[in-house]
């Protein structure tokens, strides 16, 4: 074979390739519809799965926002006559904002102490300094922190320790001759505006 005819079989060899790689990249119009429909199927199925993962999630945030807590609610702790004049007792009342399902949870405590025939104070159980619980010791007319020996008078003000300043206090009111406490929600961090 001469060595012209040896170039023209390797150009039509390679011309008959280049035809053969064209046919294997076209494809039909059937296959470009079918091609296309999966792409919207997968896209749809993403777009329903996202929705789902974050519906939850943005029902939770606007519901904190259009579902506010009640702002606070007397709680009746009991007849006048249940508390000793000059006394301090353990009160325990529902939560502002309780849920039904909350059970003790949703349940607070307070120091009641009765001074006169219709004149009570409530104070916080709730230490000053670091919140630690505090007990009344009647003996001594004087609330005790365990925590780091903090000590309160019985006007809630404090008498030793580290206690920056007197216990809380929340508003009381007798009406029909009973007992009620005024108790607000709980504030939760990151929602509730600095109170000070
Ligand atoms: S927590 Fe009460 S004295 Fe520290």
């Amino acid at each position: 074979m001469s060595s012209t005819s040896k170039e023209n079989t390797a150009v039509e060899q390679q011309d008959h390739g280049q035809e053969n790689q064209g046919g294997q990249g076209k494809q039909s119009p059937e296959e470009i519809k079918r091609g296309r429909f999966l792409t919207l199927v997968s896209l749809g199925l993403t777009g329903f799965a996202t929705t789902v993962v974050a519906l939850p999630v943005i029902g939770s945030f606007l519901g904190s926002l259009l579902v506010q807590p009640p702002a606070g609610v007397w709680r009746r702790l009991g007849k006048v006559d249940d508390f000793k004049r000059g006394g301090t007792l353990l009160v325990s009342y529902k939560n502002a904002g309780a849920l039904p399902w909350g059970g003790v949870s949703d349940k607070s405590g307070a120091w009641l102490r009765r001074n006169t025939d219709d004149s009570f104070i409530a104070f916080s159980v709730n230490c000053q300094h670091l919140g630690c619980p505090v007990r009344w010791v009647s003996q001594a007319e004087l609330f005790e922190c365990p925590c780091h020996g903090g000590i309160y008078y019985a006007d809630g003000s404090v008498a030793a320790g580290p206690p920056p300043k007197s216990l809380q206090k929340y508003p009381v009111r007798v009406r029909s001759g009973h007992v009620d406490l005024f108790t607000s929600p709980i504030p939760l961090p990151g929602l509730s505006k600095s109170s000070g």
